[in-house]
């Protein structure tokens, strides 16, 4: 092929039964139905088994993906998995998904870049493709996020589910699949949202233990503001790139932190309602895995068609945030 684009030919999402609504929290935490609702839209989550790992989760994930793309696993040339919630610190949780689907002849690594993850791993893979190292990349975003929260700590505990989506990555016609992305982070910013212990810094202890230092911490008001602004900024950015303007996406699919983000994103961008997808109210926020399930459920009820130009755009840990405008390329 002289002229290839790298497309996506595959999706496919799990969510664990489990789901825990704003009533279960009011009981564990001094917080309100209400307030959870009016500060950021979300109603309910789901949580991952005890006995689950985020290489669980993606292995489900990732079955659905490859079915839906037709292929098996031995045809997968490298697995690419955005958590921040490994399996372990290592081998790679990559590495674990190919052990749970029998992908014999895949490299595996993990991609840690907060919520953005899932932007980032799908880059990753259309550089493999483009540079023709490789031509099946399953790439997933999954959280066990319910692992890593602090269930005292309000602030946090409300805003996290557990999830995971995959996508097979594949050459496709040239002109179609991802055709423009910006990627960016600004580790000066690294504080506002942490797990401080339990890495090489502030290795796991009873202190750090009986502090909660192992849990999420955020600056809840500080990634608020850098959130509102870097998703507007990004989306437009992104689109320069693809030669685009706000009025030829036909469908974003944003990170999905908090409704007010999304919609002061929308104000930002100046666009419509009817062309954002949202799902937050039945997940929270599930980190890399958001995209990825968002897009499942969105191609299940026919929001995409081939030729439709379709923004994704996420912001996170790091901090980072990226953005990819895709030219949809699958049929239905
Ligand atoms: N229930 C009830 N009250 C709560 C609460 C909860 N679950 N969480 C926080 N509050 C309280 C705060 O303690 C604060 O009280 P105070 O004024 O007495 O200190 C008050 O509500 C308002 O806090 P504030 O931080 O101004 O609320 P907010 O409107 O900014 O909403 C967040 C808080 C966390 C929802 C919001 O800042 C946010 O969404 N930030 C971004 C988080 C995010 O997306 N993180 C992931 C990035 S990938």
């Amino acid at each position: 092929m002289v002229g290839y684009g790298a497309g996506i030919t595959g999706v496919g999402s799990f969510l664990p039964k489990k789901v825990m609504t704003n009533s279960d929290l009011e009981k564990i935490v001094d917080t309100s139905n209400e307030w959870i609702i009016e500060r950021t839209g979300i109603k309910e989550r789901r949580i991952a088994e005890d006995d689950m790992a985020t290489s669980d989760l993606s292995a489900i994930a990732a079955q659905r993906a490859m079915e839906n793309a037709g292929i098996v696993p031995e045809d997968i040339d490298l697995i690419l998995v955005a958590t921040i919630t490994p399996d372990h610190l290592f081998p790679s949780t990559a590495c674990m998904v190919q052990k749970h689907i029998g992908a014999i002849n895949a490299a595996a690594f993990d991609i840690n870049a907060g919520c953005t993850g899932f932007i980032y791993a799908l880059t990753t893979a259309k550089a493999f493709i483009k540079s023709g190292i490789y031509r099946k990349i399953l790439v997933i975003g999954s959280e066990a996020l319910s692992k890593i929260v602090n269930w005292k700590d309000r602030n946090t505990c409300v805003l996290f589910g557990d999830g995971a989506g995959a996508c097979i990555v594949e050459p496709c016609e040239e002109g179609f699949g991802m055709i423009a992305e910006e990627l960016g982070s600004d580790g000066r910013k690294g504080d506002v949202l942490i797990v401080p212990a339990g890495g090489t810094r502030k290795p796991t202890s009873l202190e750090t233990v009986e502090e909660g230092l192992n849990f999420i911490e955020m600056d809840g008001r500080e990634v608020f503001k850098f959130a509102v602004r870097i998703m507007g900024k990004s989306s437009k950015s992104v689109l320069k790139k693809a030669n685009l303007k706000t009025e030829d996406i036909d469908l974003l699919i944003p990170h999905q932190a908090n409704i007010r983000i999304i919609d002061s994103a929308l104000k930002k961008l100046n666009l419509s309602k009817e062309k954002v997808f949202v799902n937050l109210d039945k997940y929270g926020n599930m980190s890399a895995a958001s995209i990825p399930v968002a897009l499942d459920e969105a191609l299940k009820v026919k929001k995409l068609k081939k030729g439709d130009n379709l923004l994704l755009v996420a912001f996170g840990a790091g901090l980072t945030w990226g953005s990819i405008v895709l030219k949809w390329n699958k049929e239905d």
